[in-house]
């Protein structure tokens, strides 16, 4: 009796671990092919939205490949390789670090990968995956100034930068107590800051701070030791998105084990030390800009002296209203500064619902400014032209306009070439101005190029450089032109 009831046990037994394992099977297998809202979303729109904060060279950073500006670093090719084995896209939206959760919680971004630890107020907000690198925290100074700090309290009364909102900020804060910590939003600004003295220092991640010495060779470490110190980095996601987070532990896993990551690291720090070529760099932003210069002066040019033309003539009219015009005109597009006439233009023309481009802006400024001091040169000249001339042509039974036409503006134009190539060659610089508006000229880029270069000079003396050949250029043309219309001249040839 005892070992029957034993054996019905051991059946009843047996039959529950079977259920059992046949209960969980299932279960675990539909757990693997659960998605979420958040991936589902992703997978049906083909792309997927990166948050970055691209200030963190070698993590992300910008850099100019053949003349683009692209934002690359293992970050980034982390963030490629998760939508990749998602099967998307990836589109990268670029902001303040401070904007980032915001952003994810939001759904602006679908994800962050921008060198982010995990801190316990970060992770009430959205989900973490695991971590992909853990780094120490370092401090940058300018170099000779190394000796003076040796531990977080000789920092007492001297300005640390950090970034806002980042565990750099709490440990400078709680570490640093007698130092005034500053928090920008950029590594860039706080890196410049340091430079120009206005910083003593500046608490980054030890890759990072490798980085930027690495590149500045006014900048050094100070050996300090925080007692928080090593921090992870890690992808965040939104909090409702299981499946999606599970999918970008996966790719880490595979990217750390394969040795990809490893790859990407040296991969990111070749690009921020190949010591580009400054012209490989740039030289597209200078071509760019001399073509928009050129083409700018050619419509100034074509326009403002069939416009200057017009209003020398009006000058010269008997009707007393069409001279007044003409005067005023003259007399306003000369006295006052271009800079304003542009911008008059430009908002002006926004007041009006016109919605008019920068660049048409600008040339109808230019164009307007010219014609006034083109027509002050035509009237010169045809004033140069002997009476006689005139009166000879009205004799031989021309009509007035004929006379004008036929007789007096050929000479006129001969003798005030000289004067038109002048205006014409303060047309082209003085159409720099324009920069103001955001019109792509040679100005423009000029800035474009010291921001992203961080040399202030040389971007200078290359545009003056290409400013002067081009006016020189511009002056060697005129000058063959007038000596075409010299050979031409009847009564000169008949004198030789
Ligand atoms: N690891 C630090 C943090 O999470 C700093 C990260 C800064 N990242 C950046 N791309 N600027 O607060």
């Amino acid at each position: 009796m005892k070992q029957i009831k034993r054996k019905v046990w051991a059946l009843i037994a047996l039959v529950m671990i079977l259920l059992g394992t046949l209960g969980t099977l299932p279960t675990q297998n539909s757990q693997a092919a659960v998605t979420d809202p958040t991936l589902t979303a992703i997978k049906k729109r083909g792309y997927m939205v990166l948050g970055v904060s691209a200030d963190y060279p070698p993590y992300e950073f910008h850099k100019t490949i053949t003349g683009q500006d692209k934002i690359v670093g293992f970050d980034i090719s982390l963030a490629r390789q998760v939508a990749k084995d998602i099967g998307v896209e990836l589109r990268i939206k670029e902001m303040g670090f401070d904007s980032l959760l915001g952003s994810l919680k939001t759904g602006k971004v679908d994800m962050i990968v921008s060198a982010m630890t995990p801190t316990p107020e970060r992770e009430k907000e959205v989900a973490f995956s695991k971590s992909y690198l853990t780094v120490a925290q370092k401090v940058v100074v300018r170099k000779g100034e190394e000796n003076k700090y040796r531990s977080v309290m000789d920092f007492k009364g001297q300005k640390v930068g950090v970034q806002k909102q980042t565990t750099q900020e709490t440990t400078a804060k709680d570490e640093m107590t007698d130092a005034t910590v500053v928090s920008l939003e950029k590594v860039t600004d706080l890196i410049l800051n340091l430079q120009q003295k206005k910083l003593s220092a500046v608490v980054v991640e030890a890759p990072v701070a490798d980085a930027y010495v690495q590149q500045n060779p006014a900048l050094t470490l100070a050996n300090i030791k925080f007692t928080n110190s090593d921090y992870d980095c890690a992808v965040a996601v939104s909090k409702e998105a299981p499946a999606y987070l599970a999918s970008v532990n996966k790719t880490i896993t595979k990217v750390q084990k394969n040795g990809q990551f490893k790859e990407w690291r040296k991969e990111a720090n070749a690009q921020m030390f190949s010591k580009q070529n400054f012209f490989q760099a740039y030289g597209s932003y200078f071509l760019k800009g001399t073509g928009i210069t050129i083409v700018l002066t050619i419509i100034g040019v074509f326009f403002g002296s069939l416009l200057g033309t017009l209003l020398a003539l009006m000058k010269r009219a008997k009707n007393k209203i069409v001279k007044g015009i003409a005067i005023v005109y003259i007399q306003y597009f000369r006295g006052t500064p271009l800079l304003v006439q542009v911008f008059m233009i430009y908002f002006g023309t926004q007041l009006l619902h016109l919605n008019v481009s920068a660049f048409v802006s600008a040339a109808v400024a230019l164009s307007l400014n010219s014609g006034a001091y083109v027509s002050e040169v035509i009237r010169s000249g045809i004033e140069s032209v002997a009476k006689g001339q005139t009166e000879a042509a009205r004799s031989l039974g021309l009509s007035r306009k004929q006379a004008m036409r036929l007789v007096v503006l050929p000479q006129a134009v001969k003798t005030i070439l000289p004067a038109l190539g002048n205006e014409f060659i303060s047309l082209l610089k003085e159409s720099a101005i324009v920069s103001v508006i955001g019109v792509g000229e040679l100005m423009f880029q000029t800035s474009v190029v010291q921001g992203s270069s961080f040399k202030p000079f040389l971007p200078l003396v290359i545009t003056s450089l290409i400013y002067f050949v081009l006016t020189l250029l511009l002056s060697l043309l005129l000058k063959t032109f007038e000596k075409k219309l010299h050979a031409k001249d009847p009564l000169k040839k008949a004198a030789e």
